[in-house]
């Protein structure tokens, strides 16, 4: 029997019916047997600003620190902005980042899931979030997740679309997958 994984998630969304947080209700349903995914909230998260870390981080930063840390992989949820990455969801990175080459972020499987109202599949946050979780992290999952015309999609804070949610599901699947490839391979070595 494969053993579970506790994925924690981001939800770079900020607005109260956010359609990255209906994905992220979604996917809560669809993980694969023996995986959980839980949020972290992040409203309380200030902005980065290096002289707030000097007398230890702020409550709602230690507390997204120490759930990355113990988790075994996070998973961002993310809406596009101008074809780039909102200042939330990038504010989260930068905090995860911290401290340089002894972050809570660092060798931590990471995944990306984006998703717009729109027919676009939001490459641009996908491409330039990957870039600086990479810069973080060797074991992001290289597949990103780009879902497009999600908010018709959507009923009761969940997507009722069928085609989606196999969508979410498969990838999921693959998500899960590359974390215990990544478990696996830090094990052997
Ligand atoms: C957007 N939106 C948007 N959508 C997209 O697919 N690509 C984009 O580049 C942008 N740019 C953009 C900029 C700004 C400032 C706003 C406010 C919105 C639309 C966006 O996808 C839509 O508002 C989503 O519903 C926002 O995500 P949440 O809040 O529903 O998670």
């Amino acid at each position: 029997m494969e053993s579970g994984l506790d994925i924690v998630s981001v939800v770079g969304g900020s607005r109260e019916e956010t359609i990255n947080r209906a994905t992220f209700m979604t996917a809560r349903e669809l993980t694969p047997s023996g995986v959980h995914l839980t949020e972290i909230d992040i409203r309380d998260v200030p902005l980065y600003n290096a002289d707030l870390e000097v007398d230890g981080d702020p409550p709602a930063v230690a507390s997204l620190k120490a759930a990355v840390k113990a988790a075994d992989g996070l998973l961002i949820f993310t809406p596009e902005y101008n074809r780039s990455v909102p200042a939330v969801t990038k504010n989260v990175v930068d905090w995860l980042s911290r401290p340089h080459r002894a972050s809570a972020l660092a060798s931590k499987p990471a995944g990306i899931v984006a998703a717009s109202p729109g027919h676009h599949t939001a490459a641009g946050v996908r491409d330039h979030l990957a870039i600086s979780v990479g810069a973080v992290t060797d074991r992001l999952f290289e597949e990103s997740l780009g879902l497009g015309e999600v908010r018709d999609a959507i009923d009761g804070g969940r997507f009722a679309d069928q085609a989606l949610r196999k969508q979410l599901s498969e990838w999921l699947d693959r998500f899960a997958e590359h974390i215990r490839s990544a478990a696996e391979l830090a094990s052997s070595q």
